[in-house]
């Protein structure tokens, strides 16, 4: 048994970090998180600021969102972090970044942005799991447009997601 790879019993606890937008966090986000607590002893939603992507939540509504949705996954907490998800991972020692995969569609980019946070952190590997086929098409942004037009969007988020969406909906309905 080589130093980089010792028993279980002598490492300590094995941490993920499910990075992403969670703009906002959806049913298949949960199914993600649900899954990875399943290979992890921890698991880290950690909402990172993409590129080019306008937010529709704030960053704080989102962690109190995702908080909300992921309560009943004993092993998970919600952080946020600015930079790359490679110096995120290790400062706070996680040995695994965790994405969802969902169709061929986005294993390009992700494809992509593995080989680069490799190339960054060798240390940290990327592992993908793979949701429910019912979710496979589902995207934060699809759910921001089916509640932009008045459909019926909580069938793919959480609860406390729709209530939130319920809420802006009103809101932006009274001030128009
Ligand atoms: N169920 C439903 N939707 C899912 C999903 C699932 N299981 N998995 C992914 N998605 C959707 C998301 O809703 C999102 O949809 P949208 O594009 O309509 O908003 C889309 O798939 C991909 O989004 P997400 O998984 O949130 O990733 P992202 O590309 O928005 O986030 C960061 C990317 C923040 C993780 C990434 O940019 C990052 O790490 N940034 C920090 C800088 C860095 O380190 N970059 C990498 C080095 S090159």
């Amino acid at each position: 048994m080589t130093q980089a790879n010792p028993p279980a019993s002598a490492r300590g606890p094995r941490i993920a970090v499910y990075p992403g937008s969670f703009d906002p966090i959806t049913r298949g986000h949960v199914e993600i998180v649900e899954r990875a607590a399943r290979v992890f002893d921890a698991v880290i939603v950690a909402v990172g600021r993409h590129p080019t992507k306008p937010g529709y939540f704030p960053v704080d509504e989102r962690l109190a969102l995702i908080t909300a949705s992921v309560a009943h996954v004993a092993t998970a907490r919600v952080a946020h972090f600015t930079g790359l998800v490679v110096d995120f991972c290790r400062r706070e020692g996680a040995a695994a970044i965790v994405r969802g995969l969902r169709a061929t569609s986005d294993f390009e980019s992700e494809f992509q942005m593995g080989l680069a946070n490799r190339d960054l952190a060798p240390d940290v590997e990327t592992v993908f799991l793979i949701p429910r086929p019912e979710q496979m098409y589902v995207s934060s942004s699809l759910i921001r447009e089916i509640a932009a037009h008045g459909g019926d969007f909580a069938r793919y988020v959480p609860e406390p997601v729709a209530a939130a969406m319920r809420a802006r909906n009103a809101q932006r309905q009274g001030s128009t």
